[in-house]
């Protein structure tokens, strides 16, 4: 009788499990796109591919003459929006204290559209006395202008992320010769802070710091970077400590913020060299704390990822010198950038109702923060340091959460979610398709096991007959 039972149970476990298992693969659960919009299988080992040679003798250019006056650089911008504009657009985010327009060139395959791409900002000449930056720049939108659909970096780059590039933020400074603005202020204090109640009235704050503030109100980036001079480090958040201690102070992404900053190091000539920081990087706080600085709001108010890059142990050097600074940054500055589609999980989200893009957020667990998906594509991008399993999960206000468990470590990886609302309606359909399946499944059931039964009946009578007749023998069949 036992016997009979468990092979019913077993049965009825199996069918319905083959069942559910076949409803929900009819149903159309959402499975994993893994790679979209590059060539993954020529980026699987990106880790290690990502530094790339960079011994291609560099084409220099006549930039290297002197520095560029701020008049000079808007030119130079505009002849670039000009030379480059199939793949650029050029636009200002406000005007510096002086009114120096604050320019920025775009660099994509479809400048100032909104699609599902990631977006990656650099920042040159936040100090007015820290100049490099803002040559380097230059030296990097011509270069990719220049190699696009020649080179594979610049290819990749250009179709596949939303490369906006500020090359000053700080042109007054740059005029005076001073590391502030022309109200003598550093605006790398200007920011509001996380741990103290500093440069809280908004109105009080610098044109400059606005003009960024209100720019990451309007524009999602993912990622981005400063340049900086004085140094040569690649510096992640946290910059500022609770206790103003000089403390090793890690973020919640300590481990992505590390491996880009690596990234950018071990691509240079020589930074991972470096005697004062282990392979060339370190966290902003164990370095010295700093507060209202524009790196740790970029990652708790703004979901971009940011990075502090003092590319030039010299401040200010003699304008011959750009070309082989440039040289020794260029691979860190390229890959840095296509670090946004090598590394991480992107996607999108929607309604499993109406596919209707669904603005909501990423979670990744044991990560305390939240990455916001876009406004109007609902994309998302969530960098994340390679590593054998990650679990995601998207969330959206009157929808039940979903989640995936995603490995990195062969590189990144797309998947987009599909979310069910959390009204009933939808839940009565689902209990329906349930019940009018489960009717033909039980029905086919009742005959099946009538039928083994008939058969098991059958056997077991031969079996006890056998057993009587052979005397018995107890030994147990062990398969
Ligand atoms: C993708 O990568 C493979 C392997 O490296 C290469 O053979 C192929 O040409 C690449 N395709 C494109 C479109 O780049
Ligand atoms: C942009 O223009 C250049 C030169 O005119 C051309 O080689 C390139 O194919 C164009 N790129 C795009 C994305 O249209
Ligand atoms: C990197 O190279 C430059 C130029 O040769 C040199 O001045 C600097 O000291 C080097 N830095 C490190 C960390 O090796
Ligand atoms: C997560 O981060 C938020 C700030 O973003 C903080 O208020 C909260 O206490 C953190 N939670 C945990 C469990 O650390
Ligand atoms: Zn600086």
């Amino acid at each position: 009788m036992k016997m009979k039972l468990l092979v019913y149970l077993l049965l009825f476990a199996f069918t319905i499990s083959s069942c559910l298992h076949r409803c929900f693969a009819r149903g159309g659960m959402q499975s994993s796109i893994l790679s979209g919009d590059f060539n993954r299988s020529s980026h699987a080992s990106y880790a290690r591919r990502l530094f790339l040679d960079f011994n291609s003798v560099t084409r220099l250019s006549e930039l290297a003459q002197g520095y560029m006056t701020n008049d000079e650089l808007g030119k130079a911008i505009k002849e670039f929006g000009v030379r480059c504009s199939n793949i650029s657009r050029i636009y200002s985010i406000g005007k510096s204290v002086n009114g120096v327009p604050l320019w920025v060139i775009e660099i994509s395959e479809r400048p100032g559209e909104e699609d599902a791409k990631p977006a990656f900002k650099y920042i040159g000449n936040v100090h007015g006395d820290e100049p490099v930056g803002r040559e380097l720049l230059m030296f990097l939108a011509n270069w990719l202008c220049d190699n696009h659909l020649k080179d594979p970096l610049a290819t990749l780059i250009v179709e596949n992320v939303h490369l906006h590039i500020l090359p000053s933020m700080n042109p007054d400074g740059f005029e005076l010769r001073s590391r502030n603005n022309a109200n003598n202020i550093d605006l790398n204090r200007d920011f509001p802070d996380q741990f103290f109640p500093i440069n809280e009235d908004e109105n009080a704050r610098q044109p400059e710091t606005r003009a960024i503030m209100n720019w990451l109100r309007d524009i999602q980036f993912t990622a981005s970077a400063t340049l900086h001079g004085g140094a040569l480090v690649a510096n992640y958040p946290w910059d500022g400590t609770q206790d103003k201690r000089t403390n090793y102070y890690a973020c919640p992404d300590d481990d992505i913020f590390q491996f880009m900053a690596r990234i950018y190091s071990h691509s240079h000539y020589n930074m991972s060299f470096s005697k004062e920081f282990v392979e060339g990087i370190t966290n902003g706080a164990s370095w010295y704390p700093i507060y209202g600085g524009m790196q740790d709001w970029n990652y708790i108010h703004a979901g971009c990822f940011e990075l502090t890059l003092e590319i030039s142990d010299n401040k200010w050097p003699s304008a011959a010198e750009l070309p082989t600074i440039w040289k020794y940054n260029k691979m860190s500055m390229l890959n840095l950038v296509a670090s946004l589609v090598k590394t991480g999980v992107h996607g999108r989200i929607f309604s499993a109702v109406d596919r209707r893009p669904l603005p909501g957020s990423i979670m990744v667990s044991g990560i305390n923060y939240t990455v916001r998906a876009g406004k109007t594509v609902a994309d998302y991008h969530r960098l994340l340091a390679p590593r054998d399993r990650y679990e995601v999960m998207a969330i959206m206000p009157g929808y039940k959460p979903k989640s995936t468990t995603i490995s990195l470590n062969e590189g990144p990886v797309t998947f987009n979610f599909v979310l069910d609302p959390e009204d009933t309606i939808k839940g009565i359909e689902f209990a329906d398709i349930f019940w009018g399946v489960h009717l033909e499944v039980y029905f086919a059931l009742i005959v099946i096991l009538g039928f083994l039964c008939l058969i098991f009946k059958g056997r077991m009578k031969a079996n006890v007959l056998k057993q009587r007749q052979s005397g018995g023998a107890k030994r147990p069949a062990m398969v």
